[in-house]
């Protein structure tokens, strides 16, 4: 038989009573985390968000409470009055903030049983030894854990800086819709049927990029929201298919302004961590990042930059690097200080892994009393050692070269830097390293479709400087200089994650135009997907521009994971799916009918 609950109230939370509660008569509530029966004394550790308690009923002072007691099993939500009582030297908690003390019980009621848990709560931090998937088909029982309860409050509060901070500049929060018509962000939308509009449908916004910007033709002057956004794409371990944009935008803005707002709030944000968090932030265009880190989103707590060595190469005999070179290819190195003592199992181990990046292979010279390289044969201890200066290696450093096409370089470098970092643990801990990446290029050659595509959105205008050229490639149909025009556009990355991205907007109707045309829309197609966007910029609108941060990312750098999901209180699984509530999942045929639509496979 349950207890009700009735009137009873509680006086205290499980993580609030100290030594000077003692003598008080308190009631708490919570769940029973673990149970101990010693012969006439039980024990409850009572749980709730605040934290944990002691209780404690003895079979001497509350008879019948004991009884109940005894028959408490884990989870069991419970009630308990009693009297709070300074612990017995050598039982106190020194890691509970409430370890100091217990309550002595004389009354409990049982306000709920639980069946066995589908697995254990005790495991700290993301470690589980249950599977993701049974946590998250059970993601109730799951957020019980302290440390996913953690995240979400820092989530909470970081969401709460975020709106002080755009609240006291100025910003106004505006909500738009959810149900829209398609936005471009490079994915693909989640599309509603529409019941009333039979064979039409709704798109969930990718980013309420076009509506922010119309809140500026509107003069809204200063608009920010914390958008929710929706992308049907591959998910990897920092993406999801819906997420949270801090989505601003300001008129009559320039980059410096946007980059001021975003330094601003994330400084707010970030201090709700101990860390150090420096701005302004530095600067790092996006060839600059390319070409010495092989990434746009460089992680710069660490060095081991990669190393140009073309020039080392020119007329060279060897075949591999010869043609690499004649095909308009690189070669470039990165060097693993104090690693010249890596195995053949490391090495073979890294040549794997630059493969998976595209790479044919991946050279090496260890340098020492005798040193040792796959090149040695190739060409002889003089090239090696030349080139060990040029990389400026030392004795006992490692030099790893990949010859290929740039982007085939700067991936396959890139991303062993990062594995070799993390392998030699050179990642300074407890720091955030924030980065400005600015003029990215405009476009990207997209080899499936042959066109440029943009490589921000649409929306981006660009440099000045670059105008001239742009229009070249369009009215002088010479296409190929699209992949050389730089675009307004920023983005943050934090210890190697892309934080955000913005840009300063095109706000000229007929350049607008140009830009789509340049990324192959017919007029016909601009004005039917994009007309009234068109229209709206026709009708006085002032130059503009923003940014958009992805909550998810920040709260992941505040809470120390890798894993999206751990910062989320309902995720999406890897495959976009709901365990919990098993969706997506099948409608009925009455609603398919409702809909005028047919299910094809
Ligand atoms: P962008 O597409 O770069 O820009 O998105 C901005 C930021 O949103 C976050 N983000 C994601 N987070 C989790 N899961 C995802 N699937 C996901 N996709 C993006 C990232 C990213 O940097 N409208 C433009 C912004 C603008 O120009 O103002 C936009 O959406 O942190």
């Amino acid at each position: 038989m349950l207890d009700p609950l009735g009137g009873l109230e509680r006086t205290h939370t499980c993580g609030e009573l100290r030594e000077q509660d003692v003598g008080k008569d308190v009631v708490l509530m919570g769940w029973a985390a673990k149970k101990r029966d010693f012969g006439i004394f039980t024990f409850i550790d009572l749980r709730d968000r605040y934290g944990l308690t002691q209780v404690v009923v003895s079979e001497e002072e509350a008879e019948d409470a004991h009884t109940k007691a005894k028959s408490v099993r884990g989870e069991y939500v419970v009630a308990v009055k009693g009297t709070v009582v300074k612990r017995e030297e050598g039982t106190v908690n020194e890691k509970l903030p409430t370890g100091a003390v217990e309550v002595r019980v004389i009354e409990i009621l049982i306000l709920n049983e639980a069946k066995t848990l589908p697995f254990e709560l005790e495991k700290s931090g993301s470690q589980n030894l249950a599977s993701e998937d049974l946590r998250l088909k059970y993601r109730y029982v799951d957020l019980r854990r302290r440390f996913l309860q953690d995240n979400l409050m820092v989530r909470a509060k970081a969401l709460r800086k975020m709106r002080e901070f755009m609240d006291s500049k100025g910003f106004v929060e505006i909500e738009t819709p959810i149900l829209l018509k398609s936005t471009p962000e490079g994915a693909r939308d989640f599309v509603v049927p529409s019941r009333i509009h039979s064979g039409k449908f709704f798109a969930l916004p990718q980013s309420p990029q076009i509506l922010k910007q119309i809140t500026m033709i509107s003069g809204l002057d200063r608009y920010y929201q914390l958008a929710r956004c929706f992308r049907d794409e591959d998910l990897r371990a920092d993406r999801q298919p819906e997420f949270t944009q801090l989505d601003i935008e300001m008129s009559f803005a320039n980059q410096e302004m946007v980059f001021r707002v975003m330094e601003g709030v994330l400084a707010e944000v970030f201090s709700l961590s101990d860390a150090k968090f420096e701005t302004p932030f530095p600067r790092m265009t996006y060839a600059d990042a390319m070409r010495r880190y092989g990434s746009d989103k460089p992680d710069i707590r660490f060095g081991m930059e990669l190393i140009d060595l073309s020039g080392e190469f020119e007329g060279t005999d060897f075949p591999p690097f010869a043609k690499t070179l004649e095909a308009g290819g690189e070669i470039k190195c990165i060097v693993a200080s104090g690693c010249a003592g890596y195995s053949r199992k490391i090495l073979d181990g890294h040549q794997e892994f630059v493969k998976r990046y595209g790479a044919s292979g991946l050279a090496w010279i260890k340098l020492g009393d005798e040193t040792t390289s796959s090149l040695m044969k190739a060409l002889g201890e003089e090239k090696i050692n030349s080139l060990a200066e040029a990389a400026g290696a030392e004795n006992g450093d490692a030099i790893f070269l990949v010859a290929g096409r740039k982007s085939v370089v700067a991936a396959s470098l890139g991303a062993l830097r990062k594995e070799i970092a993390k392998a030699e643990d050179l990642v300074p801990k407890g720091v955030y390293k924030p980065l400005w990446v600015t003029e990215f290029p405009m476009f990207e050659f997209n080899e499936d479709t042959e066109n440029y595509d943009p490589m921000h959105h649409p929306f981006t205008s660009l440099m000045d400087e670059d105008v001239p050229l742009f229009k070249r490639a369009i009215e002088g149909g010479e296409k190929d200089l699209l992949g050389k025009i730089r675009a307004v556009a920023y983005d943050i990355v934090i210890n190697g994650y892309e934080i955000g991205s913005g840009s300063i907007r095109v706000h000229q109707s007929e350049i607008q135009s140009l830009i789509f045309k340049a990324q192959g829309l017919t007029p016909e197609t601009a004005r039917e997907r994009f007309g009234f966007f068109l229209e709206a910029l026709e009708y006085g609108t002032p130059p503009h521009g923003g940014f958009a941060a992805g909550v998810e990312r920040i709260v992941m750098l505040l809470c120390g994971t890798d894993n999206i999901r751990d910062v989320l209180a309902f995720p999406k699984t890897a495959s976009a799916q709901d365990l919990m509530m098993d969706s997506p999942g099948e409608v009925d045929k009455d609603q398919l009918d409702e809909l005028g639509l047919k299910i094809a496979t």
